[in-house]
C-alpha cells in the first residue's frame, strides 16, 4: 500500500468525523480574536472555549476541523525529531454531546481502521489521568481502552496511569479544563508485546513512543491555577498534531522526512553555499514556515509581542543560515516551496504572498546591517560573563535574539544573565504598551 499524504490525512479526518455527524468549521486565524491574553492560538480549542463553557455554537454540539496554532516555549528544541513552532492540529469537539466512550473508540477507530489510517494497532499505547485532589482517577476511559484491547485480541500492558503533570490539560490558569487520555505509536515497531509502566516511561523519554493523539474530557473549570466546579457541560476537546501523525504514517523517525517539510528542506539544501547541518536546515525550514504563517495573518516584525516572536523566528532562522543572511532570491523560493505545500489549504498565504516575501526581506536587510556592528559589540562585552542589561541591549539596539547572544556566548564559555535579560524585556515591553495606549487618547 502506498504511503498516505499530509492531503490524504487531511481529508480523511475531516470525512471521518463529518460521516459521524461533526461539522466542518475552518481554522481560525493564528491571531486569537477577543483574547489578549496569549500572543497565537496554541491548541485547536482556544479558539472555542466560550463554547466549551456553554455558549450554543452555530454549527451544533459536534464540530471537527484542522487549526493552525503556533507555540515558541519550546523553541530551543526544534531540530530534534519532532518539535516545531507551526503545527496543525486536528481535532474533534463533543460540546456537551458525546462523552469518553465514544470519543475514545472513534479515536481507535480513526487510527487503525482503514476509513482512517490504518495504524497497526499492536503498536499503540495508551495513559490515563492517575487521580487527584482535583479529580478522581479516570478508571472509566482505562475501562474502555481495555475493552477495545480485548476485543481485538491484543494483549499485553498498554494502558498507564500518569498524575496530572502528563494526563490533565487546560490552556493556562483559568478557564475549561479536565483529564485527558494519550494515544502512543511505536515508531521502531520492536515493542510489541505491551510493557510495564517504567518501561514505557523509559521509551517515552527515548522518543521511541511519541504522542499522537490527545482526547482532553473537560468537564471542570479552573481559576488562578485551582479547579473551582464543575462546567455547566461535559466536553470532549481533541488534539492530533498533522505533522506527528504523518511522520507515523509515513514511517519517519522525525517530521521533516515527511511531504510537509522536505520541499521546503530541499529548497533550503540548494540555496546554501555551504551545506548546513541538520539542526541548521531544520530551523530554516521551521522558522521561515512559521513566518509565513504569521504574516498571512497580519503580522509585522516589531520589538514586543507578536511582533517580537516574528522578529526572533526570522532572525534565528537567519543566523542559523552558514551566510548569516538570505537574498531576496533565497527568500522567494523558501517562502514559494511553503506556498506549494499549502496554498491549497489557506488561501491567504496566496493573495499575501507578495507581502509576505517583502516583509522578511525588509527583516533581513535591517538585520544584515546590524549584525557587523551588533557582533562588534558583542566582542567588546563579552570578556566576562553578560550582563542582562547588556544582553538586553544587544537585542534593543542591534536586533540579536536572546537565544543568539546566548549561543554566541555558549562558544566563548561564558553565561547570560537570562533572568535579568527577562526583566528589561518586561520593564521595555510596558513602557511601549503604555505609550501606544497614551497614542490613542
Ligand atoms: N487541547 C488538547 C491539546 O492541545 C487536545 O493537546
Amino acid at each position: 500500500m502506498s504511503e498516505l499524504t499530509s492531503k490524504q490525512i487531511r481529508e480523511r479526518f475531516l470525512q471521518f468525523f463529518q460521516k459521524r455527524g461533526h461539522a466542518v468549521i475552518p481554522s481560525a486565524s493564528l491571531v486569537p480574536e477577543n483574547d489578549n491574553s496569549v500572543l497565537f492560538n496554541t491548541a485547536g480549542m482556544q479558539p472555542l472555549v466560550p463554547y466549551l463553557l456553554g455558549e450554543p455554537h452555530p454549527h451544533g454540539k459536534r464540530l471537527v476541523n484542522i487549526q493552525k496554532c503556533v507555540r515558541t516555549q519550546d523553541i530551543e528544541e526544534v531540530g530534534d525529531a519532532t518539535h516545531d513552532t507551526f503545527f496543525e492540529m486536528m481535532g474533534n469537539w463533543s460540546l456537551g454531546d458525546y462523552f469518553k466512550k465514544e470519543a475514545i473508540e472513534w479515536s481507535y477507530e480513526f487510527l487503525t481502521s482503514k476509513e482512517g489510517l490504518g495504524l497497526n494497532s499492536r503498536r499503540l499505547y495508551i495513559t490515563c489521568f492517575e487521580g487527584d485532589e482535583n479529580a478522581p482517577r479516570d478508571e472509566e476511559s482505562a475501562q474502555v481502552w481495555r475493552e477495545i484491547f480485548e476485543k481485538n485480541n491484543i494483549s499485553g500492558e498498554r494502558v498507564y496511569f500518569l498524575p496530572a503533570e502528563n494526563n490533565w490539560w487546560s490552556v493556562g490558569d483559568s478557564g475549561p479544563c479536565g483529564p485527558d487520555t494519550e494515544m502512543f505509536y511505536d515508531t521502531t515497531g520492536e515493542l510489541n508485546f505491551g510493557m510495564t509502566k517504567e518501561e514505557f516511561i523509559r521509551v517515552a523519554d527515548e522518543q521511541k513512543v511519541v504522542e499522537i493523539w490527545n482526547d482532553v474530557f473537560m468537564e471542570y473549570e479552573k481559576k488562578d491555577g485551582k479547579v473551582v466546579s464543575k462546567l455547566k457541560q461535559k466536553n470532549v476537546d481533541t488534539g492530533a498534531g498533522l505533522e506527528r501523525v504523518l511522520m507515523v504514517v509515513q514511517g519517519k523517525n522525525n517530521i521533516f522526512d515527511t511531504d510537509l517539510f522536505q520541499p521546503i528542506i530541499s529548497v533550503i539544501r540548494e540555496m546554501s553555499r555551504m551545506p548546513l547541518d541538520t539542526r541548521g536546515e531544520r530551523i530554516v525550514a521551521d522558522h521561515l514556515r512559521t513566518a509565513v504563517f504569521i504574516i498571512a495573518d497580519g503580522v509585522v516584525p516589531k520589538n514586543t509581542d507578536r511582533g517580537y516572536v516574528l522578529r526572533r523566528l526570522i532572525r534565528r532562522s537567519m543566523f542559523s543560515t552558514s551566510e548569516k543572511k538570505f537574498t531576496e532570491n533565497n527568500i522567494r523560493k523558501i517562502v514559494e516551496a511553503v506556498l506549494k505545500t499549502y496554498e491549497d489549504v489557506y488561501k491567504n498565504l496566496t493573495t499575501q504572498k507578495e507581502k509576505i516575501i517583502s516583509e522578511i526581506v525588509k527583516e533581513s536587510e535591517k538585520f544584515e546591517k546590524t549584525i557587523t556592528d551588533g557582533l562588534k559589540q558583542f566582542e567588546k562585552i563579552s570578556e566576562n560573563d553578560i550582563s542582562g542589561i547588556d544582553a538586553f541591549n544587544l537585542f534593543s539596539t542591534y536586533g540579536f535574539p536572546i537565544e543568539m547572544t546566548e549561543e554566541l556566548a555558549k562558544e566563548k564559555n561564558i553565561s547570560v544573565d537570562i533572568s535579568g535579560f527577562k526583566k528589561e524585556f518586561k520593564k521595555h515591553q510596558e513602557l511601549s504598551r503604555a505609550s501606544a495606549e497614551e497614542k490613542f487618547h
